[in-house]
This record gives C-alpha cells, structure tokens and sequence, in this order.
C-alpha cells in the first residue's frame, strides 16, 4: 500500500518592516479608506536590504523542522514555490538546500505563481505516496516587493513579503494529504505579468525604461477569473477526496482581496467563519499566503490534529487548484531536535566546501598547462 504524506512541521517567516495603507497614499494617489474597502489589506511587511526569497524560506523552514522535530540531513527532498526567486538560476531551492545542511536532499524550484504552494504541497505529497521519499520540505516564499512598480497603484497596494515552510513525512497511518486538483489556462497569461528578463525580452536598457520588469496586472479580469476558481476548485477537491463541505472544517484560500474571497463563500454557501483570513495584517505575499495562513490558524486554535481542511489557489498563468488534508500534527519525538543548533556547523561545511572547490580549481586548473 502508498505510504501517506502527512503534515507534520509547519513555519512562517515576515519581515519587521510594515507599510501601512496610510504610508501607500504619501506614495501613490489612494486611501487608507479605498485600499480596505476595495481588497480588505491595512497593511503588509517587506524585506530589509539584507533579507532575500532564501532567508525568508530558511527562517520558515527551521521552524517547520522544530515542529517536525526532523534534522535537515533527514530530508529527501525540496520544493521551493516563488515568483520572486533568487535568480533565473541556480534554484532558490538549492540555496535553501546549502543554508540549511540538507546534504541528502533534491532541491527544485517551483513556479505556478500565487497557486504555486498548492501545486509545491501536491507535488511534495505525490513523491511521498510514490515511496520517492520519506521527509520532503515544501516552501513558499516570496519577495514581491523587489518586483513592485511603487509608483503603480493598480499593483502596489496589493502585495507583500513573507514565508511559509510545511514538513510532509510518510506513514501508514491514513490521513495527511488526500487529493489535490491542479489546473491552468495558459490563454490568460497576459492579465498578469512580468514581461521582461526572461529569454523572449531579455533585459535590457529598453526593458528598464518601460518598466517591463516590474508586475503588470490587469486586476478586472483577474477578479473575475479568481471569484469562478475558488469555488469551483474546493468542490473538485472535496469530492475527489469523496467527501463533503460539511467534512471541511476550514478553508484556506490564497490571500488577494476580501471581495474574492467573500464571492467564493457565498458562491460555496460556506459562512466567512469557516474561511481562514489575514490579508489585513500581510496583503497578498503570493505563493507564501496559504502556509503563512495556515499557521496562524493552527496558533489560533482553528486548525486543529484531525481537522478536514481544503487550501485553495489561484494566480497568474493562469493557474488555479486545491488540496484536501487531514491534519495530522506534529508526531511525538523520540528525541526532542533543534534544527538551529546546527546553523553554525552548516555555514562551517558550507564554507569548507567552497574552499575545497577554490583548491580543486587551482590543482585542476593547472593541468591542461602542464600536460601541453
Ligand atoms: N486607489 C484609489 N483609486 C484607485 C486605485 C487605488 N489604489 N486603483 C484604482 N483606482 C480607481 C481607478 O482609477 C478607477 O477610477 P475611475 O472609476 O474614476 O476610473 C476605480 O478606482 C476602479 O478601478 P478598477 O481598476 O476598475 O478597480 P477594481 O474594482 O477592479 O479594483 C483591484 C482594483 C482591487 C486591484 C481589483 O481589481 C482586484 O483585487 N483584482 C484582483 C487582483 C489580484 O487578486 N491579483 C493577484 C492575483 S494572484 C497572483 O498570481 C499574484
């Protein structure tokens, strides 16, 4: 029988820095007023200089690997979900992977957009169940902010910084992830865009001037497109897991705006009260705002070991999907880990390889001469 994949560590990570709608409207023409009443946002955290995608994603997932009580050396795999990865290449997975000492995993970046972390969660679950591995992290981290045109008002009340990290682990006891549905509609990938720096508009001073590096948005549409989404990816979820709403205690979904969220409950016939909501407090932190939320509600007492819950997602792509789990919690340690304490040593290996990599490039590169 397929092992299952249950969560079992879960962690966030938020930058200090807060910008409040009323530091926006010195910024941009608009209102504390029009940013709440029209997306349901009071506030969001970027990052400090200092902070990037990586160091987001390491902080979640040393926390989620406490929880877990799982060294990083124990770990098999790595997905980290971005839109605002590190670079083109190497990964922000592989990064991850460096900073964190996981000498035994694969590291891969994933990239679906806001959806990203429902397909990053599906993903982690399927190489559990296919017995490809035992322990996979799941990541979703974003620095949006770095890619904000700060003079656009359309985009930039929307978005803000953060991380979530999950720990998924195999095990015999039913439960943990039990269906997710992935979808996505490539026709619509202009509603939502970053045109340039990739191999059809590479960089260039052009590119610059006209701002194509920065998220465009055509947020009518996307409205639209999310409101039909929601409700009818939760539904598919549900039934392929064979159950019904009323076996879902809570629901999870991406956090763009209030209004979509509430066209989705009223369209699902689910009361606000059963939705798991902090867009107030962090804005839309993209691929990061399903973990960071589901955190919340686990140290608010509204998820719970046993519980049914349903994360659901939409973005850019288009893209759009949804994942049924029974939570399982942590599982009782046997000896109690402190993913931390490792730090040190890690940066220490790390360090110590990149010195054996110099040395190796000096003897090898001095070969070829000596061999002519
Ligand atoms: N402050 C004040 N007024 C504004 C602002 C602003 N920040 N932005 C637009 N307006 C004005 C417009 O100029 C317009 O004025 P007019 O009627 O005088 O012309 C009016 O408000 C309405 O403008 P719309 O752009 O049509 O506003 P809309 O009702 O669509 O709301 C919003 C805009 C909040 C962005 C909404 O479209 C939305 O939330 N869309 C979904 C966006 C989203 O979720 N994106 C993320 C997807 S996930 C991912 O993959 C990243």
């Amino acid at each position: 029988m397929s092992p299952y994949a249950h969560i079992t560590g879960w962690g966030m990570a938020i930058p200090e820095r807060i910008l409040t709608n009323d530091h926006l409207s010195q910024m941009v023409e608009t209102s504390d007023q029009w940013i709440q009443e029209m997306t349901g946002i009071r506030e969001r955290r970027i990052v400090s200089e200092n902070q990037t995608t990586a160091s987001l994603a390491t902080e979640a997932s040393l926390q989620a690997l406490e929880v877990a009580n799982l060294k990083p050396s124990e770990l098999d795999l790595i997905i980290v979900s971005t839109s605002s990865p590190e670079h083109i290449f190497p990964s922000t997975a592989c990064i991850v992977q460096d900073q964190l000492g996981a000498t035994k995993a694969g590291a891969y970046d994933l990239m679906a957009a806001c959806t990203g972390f429902i397909y990053a969660l599906a993903s982690g679950a399927q190489a559990i169940q296919s017995s490809a591995a035992r322990n996979v992290l799941v990541i979703g981290s974003e620095t949006l902010s770095r890619f904000t045109n700060w003079k656009d008002r359309n985009t930039c009340i929307l978005f803000g910084d953060g991380a979530g990290a999950f720990v998924l682990q195999a095990s015999d006891q039913p439960g943990g992830v039990l269906s997710s549905i992935l979808r996505s509609d490539g026709s619509g990938g202009d509603l939502l865009s970053l045109p340039a720096g990739g191999s059809q508009m590479p960089a260039s001073q052009e590119t610059v001037q006209n701002g194509q590096h920065y998220i465009h948005m055509n947020g009518r549409e996307v409205f639209r497109f999310a409101t039909r989404v929601i409700a009818q990816a939760t539904r598919e979820a549900v039934e392929a897991a064979k159950l019904t709403l009323d076996d879902v205690s809570l629901i999870i979904p991406h956090q763009a705006n209030i209004r979509i969220i509430e066209t989705a409950a009223r369209g699902l016939n689910v009361p606000m009260e059963r939705f798991m909501i902090n867009i107030d407090r962090y804005g839309n932190t993209s691929t990061a705002s399903i973990p960071i939320a589901a955190c919340e509600a686990i140290e608010q007492g509204k998820l719970k070991a046993g519980d049914r819950v349903v994360f659901v997602g939409f973005g850019a792509g288009l893209t759009w999907g949804a994942t049924l789990v029974e939570w399982s919690g942590p599982i009782l340690p046997e000896k109690v880990i402190y993913p931390w304490s490792y730090r040190l040593w890690i940066r220490v290996r790390s360090a110590l390889l990149r010195l054996v990599r110099q040395i190796e490039g000096v003897i090898w590169g001095q070969q070829p001469k000596n061999r002519t």
